[in-house]
């Protein structure tokens, strides 16, 4: 680009930009690293920065920045957001069906679309001319907050539509939601900064929606789905399957499980189909919404006061279960905190047999009132950790006593500490044995420097048995160390000091996650991997140049410093690099596009790479890995024992491949791992 950008680079620049933005958030087919986005949009942003006249209200670069506000005006709808009727069976859809047909009349007999049941919060979006001009939340329907800057600064909402034919006014509906995973990677920080918890993903994607401050909402890991509109007339789209594929042609994401149904039979197989995929999915959903696919049909259909008749939701059985307290356990952190768990009576929670749950701190102990011998309900969201709802008061026999953590750690005895401010209580004994053992299990899990066979009975005999002290310490095993131990034959001892062996192989990324630095998690670690080339520039950084890196910020800066700062701490790098840690030189780690646009399914079991490894060395190629296969899923890469996925596979005609072939795709042989 010359010095003095025209209009039309910048306009260009832009639109590449929006493509990434298309490809990753609607097509969820990603060409470039977040890296490579994140530089184009810093490029874009200092081209306007020196020439603000360039500066137009849709740029990307206009999604975060807006000031505080003082409150929320009020947006009044003349279409307004309606709700839904729900069902809770077979029963009861079919009843729908029928009271449908009758309004209808038989000859209105219709096909349908099913749609996921997103568990977020509504939102309206307003494009005037294709630019997006209002957000507001739903309020009663007809009157809604403007939260205009607040949704402005989701990444996966257009400031402007796509294409040609984007009609002059459109108001788009659909759910703000947040990810399961990024939503215990949020309550996780809090933890650690010994913050209260957020709920639910659903709370917080409310309350994130309603900050004054848009930075705030900016930081949070809100995304959108968009399911409908206001009002299509003037579009010429005759059908919400239609409709769906045209807001995904105007650059808004639309959930990719939806389904168009051509009978109630198809639609009853439909919810049985999303319902089984409820557990794999990223996000949480409550039922399966049914709506009628014609709009002429639904305009006969009508609606009643506050929903429509052409739609139902259709709602899972709760997640939710009772059961009662056995007990409450004190468990011992990786950073010293102490986490109160209840050991439950088993018991059956969407599929899996729950035993235990958090209780995460005694704030949420007072606040939740749980005692031991309490009826409590237990829930299980997707992919989280089991917790306690509360209590049935009403069953409770007695006066229990409330439950209260001790005054000094239960595994070395040393007196607890809780920090001014902070909910958790910690035991400050850097060598307690609790800490050390889950200081060296972090060390050697799968995003860490994932050693094969060290599992969490191995450390704690380590441990137990003063082999290790330290994760330094793992390097200098033998083969004399480890015959002692239990269940340790020779075959499995061997095989754990080559694994061992194999792990000083690692990215920086890696290391640096393995070193269990407060809060600094895969993605902080990946970022300081990409700012400094090694450990020691890493550990001299000063914390005001760490705490400028964009997703560092002062708080992880503080963390790192005083982590480096610590001369035990600093003395283990050492003994590790000593010991023979290093990291293949960047350039051999380089991604490339060999793999762009295409996905793999790795099912089985395989012998030369972990699914962790082999799935990095698909990203690195520019492909993704995914749990699920799909009709659009390239390979499906089968170790032994692959089961029923393989089974999918062939059912939908996708390419099986085996280990030996990949390893000749990545052409990397097994010492790479
Ligand atoms: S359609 C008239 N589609 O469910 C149609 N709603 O109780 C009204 N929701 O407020 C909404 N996923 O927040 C529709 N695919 C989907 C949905 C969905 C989640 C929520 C939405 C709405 C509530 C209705």
């Amino acid at each position: 680009m010359p010095t003095r950008p025209t209009a039309n680079d910048v306009e260009d620049l832009r639109l590449e930009i929006e493509q990434h933005n298309y490809r990753y958030y609607v097509l969820d087919d990603p060409t470039v690293s977040d890296s490579e986005y994140d530089r184009l949009l810093r490029r874009l942003t200092e081209i306007e920065e020196k020439c603000p006249e360039f500066v137009t209200p849709d740029s990307p670069t206009q999604k975060i920045g807006a000031a505080p506000q003082s409150g929320f005006s009020t947006v009044r709808r003349t279409h307004p957001m309606l709700s839904l009727d729900n069902a809770m069976d077979h029963d009861e859809v079919t009843e729908w069906r029928e009271r449908l047909i009758r309004v209808v009349g038989s000859d209105g007999e219709t096909d349908y679309v099913c749609e996921p049941k997103m568990d977020g919060v509504a939102v309206e979006l307003v494009y005037e001319k294709g630019v997006l001009v209002q957000g507001s939340t739903r309020g009663d329907g007809t009157n809604g907050e403007d939260i205009t800057a607040n949704v402005k600064t989701l990444r996966p909402i257009p400031l402007r539509l796509r294409g040609s034919n984007v009609p002059d006014s459109l108001s788009v509906r659909g759910e703000v939601y947040i990810a399961l995973s990024d939503f215990e990677e949020l309550n996780r920080r809090q933890a650690e900064e010994g913050e209260r918890l957020y709920v639910n993903p659903r709370n917080t994607t409310a309350g994130s929606l309603k900050q004054l401050d848009p930075k705030v909402t900016a930081s949070r890991p809100l995304l959108f789905y968009a399911y409908g509109v206001g009002s299509a007339a003037g579009t010429g789209i005759e059908s919400q399957w239609d409709l769906l594929e045209a807001l995904r042609a105007w650059g808004l994401p639309t959930n990719p499980h939806s389904q168009h149904c051509e009978t109630i039979d198809d639609v009853m197989a439909c919810h049985a189909d999303i319902a089984a995929k409820r557990d794999e999915l990223p996000y949480e959903i409550d039922g399966v919404v049914i709506k009628v696919n014609r709009f002429d049909v639904q305009a006969e259909a009508g609606a009643r006061s506050r929903s429509p008749r052409w739609a139902l939701a259709w709602k899972f059985p709760p997640q939710e279960e009772r059961t009662r307290v056995l007990g409450i356990e004190v468990q011992v952190g990786r950073t010293g905190a102490l986490t109160p768990v209840a050991r439950l009576e088993p018991v059956l929670v969407g599929g899996v047999t729950v035993s235990n749950a958090t209780l995460h701190n005694q704030d949420e102990v007072d606040k939740k009132d749980v005692r031991v011998g309490d009826w409590v309900w237990v829930r299980r969201a997707g992919d989280v950790i089991p917790e306690v709802v509360g209590p049935i008061k009403e069953l409770r026999k007695g006066k229990p006593r409330k439950f209260k953590l001790p005054r000094k750690c239960p595994v070395c005895g040393t007196a607890v500490v809780r920090a001014e401010g902070e909910s958790v209580v910690r035991c400050p004994n850097f060598s307690c044995a609790a800490q050390v053992k889950e200081r060296i299990i972090h060390f050697a899990s799968r995003g860490a420097l994932d050693i094969e066979g060290m599992g969490i009975k191995l450390v704690e005999q380590f441990v137990d048995k003063k082999l290790v002290a330290s994760a330094a310490d793992i390097f200098s095993l033998t083969l004399d160390d480890l015959l002692p131990l239990e269940r340790m034959a020779r075959k499995s001892a061997e095989n754990l000091l080559a694994s061992i062996d194999r792990s000083k192989s690692v990215s920086l990324a890696r290391f640096i996650y393995a070193l269990g630095i407060r809060n600094a998690g895969e993605t902080i670690s990946e970022i300081l991997a990409e700012h400094y080339a090694s450990t020691e520039t890493l550990f001299e950084a000063e914390e005001d140049a760490l705490a400028v890196i964009d997703g560092v910020g002062p708080v992880i800066a503080k963390e790192i410093r005083s982590w480096a700062g610590d001369k035990v701490n600093r003395a283990m790098v050492k003994r590790l690099l000593e010991a023979g840690i290093h990291f293949p030189d960047t350039a051999a780690t380089e991604k490339s596009d060999e793999f762009a646009g295409m996905t793999f399914v790795f099912t089985g079991t395989l012998t030369h790479f972990t699914r962790e490894r082999a799935a990095a060395e698909v990203k690195k190629r520019g492909g993704k890995a995914s749990s699920s296969i799909s009709k659009k899923t390239s390979y499906v890469v089968a170790g032994e024992n692959a089961g029923s996925k393989l089974e999918k596979a062939e059912q939908l005609g996708v390419t099986v491949i085996n280990e030996t072939d990949f390893l000749a795709m990545v052409n990397t042989g097994p010492a790479d791992r």
